[in-house]
Protein backbone atom coordinates (compact mmCIF):
# COMPACT_ATOMS: atom_id res chain seq x y z
CA UNK A 1 0.00 0.00 0.00
CA UNK A 2 1.29 3.27 -1.19
CA UNK A 3 -0.26 7.02 0.51
CA UNK A 4 0.14 9.98 -1.07
CA UNK A 5 0.33 12.79 1.74
CA UNK A 6 3.27 14.78 0.77
CA UNK A 7 5.69 15.40 -2.42
CA UNK A 8 8.30 13.58 -0.46
CA UNK A 9 6.44 10.40 -0.50
CA UNK A 10 7.49 9.62 -4.23
CA UNK A 11 10.72 9.22 -5.58
CA UNK A 12 12.14 10.86 -8.35
CA UNK A 13 11.08 7.55 -10.40
CA UNK A 14 7.50 7.69 -8.95
CA UNK A 15 7.09 11.15 -9.60
CA UNK A 16 8.36 10.28 -13.72
CA UNK A 17 5.54 7.33 -13.81
CA UNK A 18 2.94 9.40 -12.20
CA UNK A 19 3.45 11.79 -15.16
CA UNK A 20 4.08 9.56 -17.58
CA UNK A 21 0.77 7.27 -16.87
CA UNK A 22 -0.97 10.78 -16.79
CA UNK A 23 0.38 11.58 -19.89
CA UNK A 24 -1.39 8.25 -21.27
CA UNK A 25 -5.00 8.80 -19.31
CA UNK A 26 -4.93 11.90 -21.09
CA UNK A 27 -4.37 10.73 -24.51
CA UNK A 28 -6.74 8.24 -23.86
CA UNK A 29 -9.43 10.05 -22.70
CA UNK A 30 -9.03 12.27 -25.57
CA UNK A 31 -9.30 9.66 -28.02
CA UNK A 32 -12.83 7.94 -26.20
CA UNK A 33 -10.66 4.55 -24.94
CA UNK A 34 -10.77 5.41 -21.03
CA UNK A 35 -9.67 1.90 -19.67
CA UNK A 36 -12.29 1.07 -16.93
CA UNK A 37 -9.36 0.90 -14.00
CA UNK A 38 -11.29 1.53 -10.96
CA UNK A 39 -14.12 -1.19 -11.94
CA UNK A 40 -15.51 -2.38 -8.64
CA UNK A 41 -13.65 0.27 -6.53
CA UNK A 42 -15.31 2.73 -4.40
CA UNK A 43 -13.32 5.97 -3.31
CA UNK A 44 -13.77 7.91 -0.43
CA UNK A 45 -13.57 12.04 -0.72
CA UNK A 46 -13.61 13.29 2.46
CA UNK A 47 -13.87 17.00 2.01
CA UNK A 48 -13.44 19.17 5.23
CA UNK A 49 -12.72 22.26 3.68
CA UNK A 50 -14.38 23.90 0.45
CA UNK A 51 -13.48 22.82 -3.05
CA UNK A 52 -14.64 23.03 -6.40
CA UNK A 53 -11.72 21.71 -8.78
CA UNK A 54 -10.29 19.15 -6.39
CA UNK A 55 -13.41 17.82 -5.59
CA UNK A 56 -14.79 18.03 -9.09
CA UNK A 57 -11.87 16.18 -10.48
CA UNK A 58 -11.91 13.65 -8.32
CA UNK A 59 -15.45 12.90 -8.45
CA UNK A 60 -15.40 13.00 -12.33
CA UNK A 61 -11.93 11.29 -12.67
CA UNK A 62 -13.39 7.96 -10.78
CA UNK A 63 -16.68 8.37 -12.47
CA UNK A 64 -14.50 8.31 -16.02
CA UNK A 65 -12.15 5.15 -14.68
CA UNK A 66 -15.59 3.49 -13.64
CA UNK A 67 -15.21 3.90 -10.03
CA UNK A 68 -17.29 5.04 -7.43
CA UNK A 69 -16.34 7.97 -5.69
CA UNK A 70 -18.25 8.85 -3.01
CA UNK A 71 -18.18 12.91 -2.07
CA UNK A 72 -18.70 13.66 1.73
CA UNK A 73 -18.75 16.90 3.87
CA UNK A 74 -16.90 15.78 6.99
CA UNK A 75 -18.92 18.44 8.99
CA UNK A 76 -21.72 15.76 8.15
CA UNK A 77 -20.10 12.47 9.22
CA UNK A 78 -20.42 11.45 12.90
CA UNK A 79 -16.44 12.90 13.02
CA UNK A 80 -18.75 16.57 12.33
CA UNK A 81 -20.06 15.22 15.79
CA UNK A 82 -17.05 14.30 17.45
CA UNK A 83 -16.51 11.34 16.74
CA UNK A 84 -12.97 10.57 17.07
CA UNK A 85 -11.18 9.88 14.06
CA UNK A 86 -10.11 6.31 14.52
CA UNK A 87 -13.80 5.39 14.43
CA UNK A 88 -13.97 7.07 11.52
CA UNK A 89 -10.81 5.80 9.75
CA UNK A 90 -12.22 2.40 10.92
CA UNK A 91 -15.37 2.36 9.23
CA UNK A 92 -14.06 3.70 5.69
CA UNK A 93 -11.53 1.30 5.64
CA UNK A 94 -13.66 -1.50 6.01
CA UNK A 95 -16.20 0.09 2.70
CA UNK A 96 -13.75 1.65 0.99
CA UNK A 97 -10.53 1.25 -1.30
CA UNK A 98 -9.20 4.50 -0.89
CA UNK A 99 -9.66 7.44 0.36
CA UNK A 100 -9.52 11.24 -0.71
CA UNK A 101 -8.28 14.00 2.24
CA UNK A 102 -8.81 17.78 2.66
CA UNK A 103 -8.54 18.96 5.64
CA UNK A 104 -6.17 21.28 7.69
CA UNK A 105 -3.62 19.27 9.94
CA UNK A 106 -1.35 16.87 8.11
CA UNK A 107 -1.03 14.98 11.18
CA UNK A 108 -5.13 14.28 11.03
CA UNK A 109 -3.81 12.75 7.33
CA UNK A 110 -1.07 10.94 8.67
CA UNK A 111 -3.49 9.38 11.28
CA UNK A 112 -6.19 8.19 8.59
CA UNK A 113 -3.33 6.83 6.49
CA UNK A 114 -2.55 4.58 9.77
CA UNK A 115 -5.56 3.90 10.83
CA UNK A 116 -7.85 3.19 7.85
CA UNK A 117 -5.62 0.47 6.41
CA UNK A 118 -6.50 2.03 2.80
CA UNK A 119 -4.60 4.12 0.81
CA UNK A 120 -5.32 7.48 1.36
CA UNK A 121 -4.47 10.92 -0.83
CA UNK A 122 -3.78 14.39 0.34
CA UNK A 123 -6.48 16.51 -1.20
CA UNK A 124 -4.78 19.35 0.72
CA UNK A 125 -4.15 20.12 4.34
CA UNK A 126 -2.34 23.39 5.69
CA UNK A 127 0.71 21.68 4.86
CA UNK A 128 1.19 20.00 1.31
CA UNK A 129 -1.03 20.04 -2.14
CA UNK A 130 0.66 17.19 -3.29
CA UNK A 131 -2.27 16.78 -6.61
CA UNK A 132 -1.80 20.57 -7.67
CA UNK A 133 1.37 19.84 -7.75
CA UNK A 134 1.99 16.90 -9.73
CA UNK A 135 -1.01 18.38 -11.79
CA UNK A 136 1.41 21.64 -12.60
CA UNK A 137 4.22 19.82 -13.32
CA UNK A 138 2.41 17.88 -15.50
CA UNK A 139 1.62 20.68 -17.10
CA UNK A 140 4.85 22.39 -17.04
CA UNK A 141 6.14 18.97 -19.00
CA UNK A 142 3.20 19.43 -21.40
CA UNK A 143 4.41 22.68 -22.66
CA UNK A 144 7.88 22.71 -22.58
CA UNK A 145 8.80 18.68 -22.88
CA UNK A 146 11.00 18.24 -19.99
CA UNK A 147 11.53 19.54 -16.29
CA UNK A 148 14.75 18.97 -15.75
CA UNK A 149 16.83 21.85 -15.86
CA UNK A 150 14.39 24.43 -15.66
CA UNK A 151 14.05 27.31 -13.32
CA UNK A 152 10.99 27.66 -11.35
CA UNK A 153 10.18 30.14 -9.09
CA UNK A 154 7.38 30.16 -6.31
CA UNK A 155 6.15 33.93 -5.19
CA UNK A 156 4.24 33.91 -2.14
CA UNK A 157 3.24 32.54 1.14
CA UNK A 158 5.32 29.86 2.18
CA UNK A 159 2.93 27.37 2.79
CA UNK A 160 1.13 24.36 1.07
CA UNK A 161 1.62 24.80 -2.22
CA UNK A 162 5.59 26.01 -1.99
CA UNK A 163 5.90 23.09 0.51
CA UNK A 164 5.06 20.91 -2.25
CA UNK A 165 6.46 23.07 -5.92
CA UNK A 166 9.19 23.00 -3.90
CA UNK A 167 9.74 19.32 -3.43
CA UNK A 168 8.04 18.34 -6.33
CA UNK A 169 10.33 20.19 -8.61
CA UNK A 170 13.79 19.42 -6.88
CA UNK A 171 12.68 15.80 -7.65
CA UNK A 172 11.81 16.50 -10.66
CA UNK A 173 15.34 17.79 -11.24
CA UNK A 174 14.57 21.64 -11.41
CA UNK A 175 16.09 24.78 -10.16
CA UNK A 176 13.48 26.05 -7.81
CA UNK A 177 13.99 29.79 -5.72
CA UNK A 178 11.15 30.50 -3.05
CA UNK A 179 10.24 34.32 -2.57
CA UNK A 180 8.28 34.16 0.19
CA UNK A 181 8.17 37.64 2.96
CA UNK A 182 10.31 37.45 6.23
CA UNK A 183 7.93 35.56 8.31
CA UNK A 184 6.32 33.41 6.26
CA UNK A 185 8.89 30.40 5.50
CA UNK A 186 8.19 27.41 3.78
CA UNK A 187 8.19 24.36 6.83
CA UNK A 188 11.82 23.29 8.26
CA UNK A 189 11.28 19.89 6.71
CA UNK A 190 11.04 20.57 3.50
CA UNK A 191 13.85 23.35 3.82
CA UNK A 192 15.47 20.80 5.46
CA UNK A 193 15.48 18.27 2.74
CA UNK A 194 15.87 21.01 -0.03
CA UNK A 195 19.08 21.39 1.64
CA UNK A 196 19.97 18.32 -0.18
CA UNK A 197 19.70 19.44 -3.13
CA UNK A 198 22.58 22.31 -2.88
CA UNK A 199 22.62 25.43 -5.17
CA UNK A 200 19.61 23.54 -7.07
CA UNK A 201 17.57 25.33 -4.55
CA UNK A 202 17.12 28.97 -3.23
CA UNK A 203 15.02 30.92 -0.93
CA UNK A 204 15.36 34.59 -0.38
CA UNK A 205 13.18 37.43 0.44
CA UNK A 206 14.25 39.41 -3.03
CA UNK A 207 11.41 38.86 -5.51
CA UNK A 208 13.41 40.08 -8.34
CA UNK A 209 16.48 37.98 -7.46
CA UNK A 210 14.21 35.05 -6.58
CA UNK A 211 12.35 35.69 -10.55
CA UNK A 212 15.51 36.06 -12.24
CA UNK A 213 15.37 34.12 -15.31
CA UNK A 214 13.06 31.75 -14.25
CA UNK A 215 11.02 29.56 -16.93
CA UNK A 216 8.33 28.87 -14.59
CA UNK A 217 6.66 31.35 -12.22
CA UNK A 218 4.00 29.95 -9.40
CA UNK A 219 1.95 31.46 -6.79
CA UNK A 220 -0.75 30.97 -4.84
CA UNK A 221 -3.34 33.12 -2.61
CA UNK A 222 -1.90 34.45 -0.03
CA UNK A 223 -4.52 36.19 2.16
CA UNK A 224 -7.46 33.53 2.77
CA UNK A 225 -8.11 35.14 5.69
CA UNK A 226 -11.26 36.94 6.75
CA UNK A 227 -11.08 40.67 5.74
CA UNK A 228 -10.60 42.73 7.99
CA UNK A 229 -9.24 41.08 11.12
CA UNK A 230 -5.60 41.72 12.12
CA UNK A 231 -4.54 38.67 10.53
CA UNK A 232 -5.81 39.82 6.92
CA UNK A 233 -4.34 43.47 7.77
CA UNK A 234 -0.63 42.31 8.85
CA UNK A 235 -1.11 40.10 5.89
CA UNK A 236 -2.13 42.75 3.40
CA UNK A 237 0.71 45.15 4.63
CA UNK A 238 3.89 41.85 4.95
CA UNK A 239 2.69 41.13 1.37
CA UNK A 240 3.24 44.58 -0.35
CA UNK A 241 6.08 43.81 -2.60
CA UNK A 242 5.62 39.76 -3.18
CA UNK A 243 2.37 40.06 -5.91
CA UNK A 244 3.37 39.49 -8.88
CA UNK A 245 3.33 42.16 -10.75
CA UNK A 246 4.04 43.13 -14.13
CA UNK A 247 7.19 44.53 -13.55
CA UNK A 248 8.37 41.97 -11.41
CA UNK A 249 7.84 39.31 -14.07
CA UNK A 250 9.95 41.37 -16.18
CA UNK A 251 13.00 39.37 -14.02
CA UNK A 252 11.53 36.37 -15.22
CA UNK A 253 12.45 34.76 -19.01
CA UNK A 254 10.24 36.36 -21.94
CA UNK A 255 8.13 33.30 -22.17
CA UNK A 256 8.24 32.63 -18.81
CA UNK A 257 4.83 30.46 -17.79
CA UNK A 258 2.82 31.70 -15.16
CA UNK A 259 0.58 29.32 -12.84
CA UNK A 260 -1.60 30.02 -10.23
CA UNK A 261 -3.45 26.78 -8.63
CA UNK A 262 -6.71 28.99 -8.13
CA UNK A 263 -9.46 30.10 -6.62
CA UNK A 264 -8.87 33.88 -7.43
CA UNK A 265 -9.82 36.20 -4.41
CA UNK A 266 -11.29 39.15 -6.74
CA UNK A 267 -11.08 42.50 -4.94
CA UNK A 268 -9.57 40.97 -1.96
CA UNK A 269 -6.54 42.03 -3.14
CA UNK A 270 -7.08 45.88 -3.33
CA UNK A 271 -2.96 46.58 -4.10
CA UNK A 272 -2.59 44.34 -6.84
CA UNK A 273 -4.88 45.39 -9.78
CA UNK A 274 -2.50 43.56 -12.94
CA UNK A 275 -2.82 40.24 -10.31
CA UNK A 276 -6.61 40.56 -10.87
CA UNK A 277 -6.46 41.30 -14.21
CA UNK A 278 -4.33 38.40 -14.62
CA UNK A 279 -6.81 36.00 -12.67
CA UNK A 280 -9.99 37.92 -15.01
CA UNK A 281 -7.57 35.98 -17.93
CA UNK A 282 -7.53 32.59 -16.27
CA UNK A 283 -4.16 32.30 -15.38
CA UNK A 284 -2.72 29.74 -13.68
CA UNK A 285 -1.80 25.93 -13.60
CA UNK A 286 -5.97 25.76 -13.89
CA UNK A 287 -5.43 22.08 -13.45
CA UNK A 288 -6.58 21.83 -10.21
CA UNK A 289 -8.34 18.69 -10.72
CA UNK A 290 -7.09 15.21 -9.16
CA UNK A 291 -5.15 11.91 -9.06
CA UNK A 292 -7.88 9.22 -9.30
CA UNK A 293 -6.36 6.15 -6.97
CA UNK A 294 -5.61 3.35 -8.66
CA UNK A 295 -5.60 0.41 -6.00
CA UNK A 296 -3.97 -2.93 -7.36
CA UNK A 297 -6.21 -4.72 -5.25
CA UNK A 298 -9.34 -5.89 -3.27
CA UNK A 299 -6.23 -6.16 -0.34
CA UNK A 300 -5.10 -3.06 -0.55
CA UNK A 301 -1.45 -4.02 -0.85
CA UNK A 302 0.02 -2.69 -4.12
CA UNK A 303 3.04 -0.84 -5.23
CA UNK A 304 2.87 1.47 -8.02
CA UNK A 305 -0.90 3.03 -7.29
CA UNK A 306 -1.66 6.14 -7.81
CA UNK A 307 -1.52 7.93 -11.17
CA UNK A 308 -2.15 11.31 -12.07
CA UNK A 309 -6.01 11.18 -14.05
CA UNK A 310 -6.41 15.20 -13.53
CA UNK A 311 -6.04 16.23 -16.97
CA UNK A 312 -7.80 13.87 -18.04
CA UNK A 313 -10.70 15.13 -16.74
CA UNK A 314 -9.82 18.48 -17.22
CA UNK A 315 -9.81 18.51 -20.16
CA UNK A 316 -13.29 17.04 -20.84
CA UNK A 317 -14.77 20.00 -18.27
CA UNK A 318 -12.32 22.48 -20.17
CA UNK A 319 -14.35 21.94 -23.36
CA UNK A 320 -17.56 22.01 -21.69
CA UNK A 321 -17.02 25.01 -18.99
CA UNK A 322 -14.41 26.95 -21.18
CA UNK A 323 -12.20 27.21 -18.98
CA UNK A 324 -8.41 28.02 -20.00
CA UNK A 325 -5.63 25.52 -18.44
CA UNK A 326 -2.27 27.67 -18.76
CA UNK A 327 -1.17 30.89 -20.02
CA UNK A 328 2.20 32.19 -21.21
CA UNK A 329 2.73 35.39 -20.24
CA UNK A 330 4.89 37.69 -22.23
CA UNK A 331 6.75 39.93 -19.76
CA UNK A 332 7.96 42.31 -21.77
CA UNK A 333 4.08 43.23 -22.11
CA UNK A 334 4.29 43.72 -18.77
CA UNK A 335 5.08 47.34 -17.66
CA UNK A 336 2.31 48.09 -20.04
CA UNK A 337 0.00 46.40 -17.86
CA UNK A 338 -2.32 43.49 -18.75
CA UNK A 339 -4.90 46.14 -20.45
CA UNK A 340 -3.20 45.92 -23.38
CA UNK A 341 -3.20 42.26 -23.61
CA UNK A 342 -7.02 42.50 -23.58
CA UNK A 343 -6.99 45.36 -25.75
CA UNK A 344 -5.37 43.63 -28.10
CA UNK A 345 -7.46 40.36 -28.00
CA UNK A 346 -10.45 42.82 -28.43
CA UNK A 347 -9.09 43.36 -31.64
CA UNK A 348 -8.43 40.26 -33.05
CA UNK A 349 -4.59 41.13 -32.59
CA UNK A 350 -3.80 37.63 -30.70
CA UNK A 351 0.37 37.72 -31.94
CA UNK A 352 1.49 40.20 -28.82
CA UNK A 353 3.36 37.03 -27.75
CA UNK A 354 0.43 36.49 -25.65
CA UNK A 355 -1.01 32.73 -26.07
CA UNK A 356 -4.15 31.23 -24.66
CA UNK A 357 -5.36 28.16 -24.30
CA UNK A 358 -8.08 27.81 -27.62
CA UNK A 359 -10.62 27.59 -24.95
CA UNK A 360 -9.94 30.53 -22.53
CA UNK A 361 -12.46 32.46 -21.48
CA UNK A 362 -10.35 35.53 -22.25
CA UNK A 363 -10.38 34.51 -25.85
CA UNK A 364 -14.07 33.80 -25.97
CA UNK A 365 -15.08 37.26 -24.31
CA UNK A 366 -12.61 38.79 -25.90
N1 LIG B 1 -6.56 24.36 -6.73
C1 LIG B 1 -7.50 23.86 -5.90
O1 LIG B 1 -7.19 23.05 -5.04
O2 LIG B 1 -8.76 24.28 -6.15
P1 LIG B 1 -10.04 23.98 -5.23
O3 LIG B 1 -9.79 24.63 -3.89
O4 LIG B 1 -11.20 24.58 -5.97
O5 LIG B 1 -10.16 22.49 -5.08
Amino acid sequence: MKNLLKMSDLSPAELTHILDVADQLKADCKAGRTEPLLAGKSVALLFSKASTRTRTSFEVGVYQMGGLGNYMNTAELQAGRGEPLRDTARVLGRYYDCAVWRTYRQRDLEELAELSGIPVINGLTDYAHPCQVLADLMTIRERRGTLAGLKLCFVGDGSNMANSLIVGGLLAGMQVSCVCPPGYRPAADVLMFAQRYGSAFHLTTDPAEGLRDADIVATAAWNTTAPGTAESEQRLRDFVGFQLTGRLLENAKPDALVLHCLPAHRGADPMQPIRIHLYSLAVGSCHPFSLAPVPNSIHHSFSAPFYVHKQCCCSRWNLQHSVTFSFIYDTSLASNCVENVIDSLRKGDTKKSVTFHSHSPCSRSA
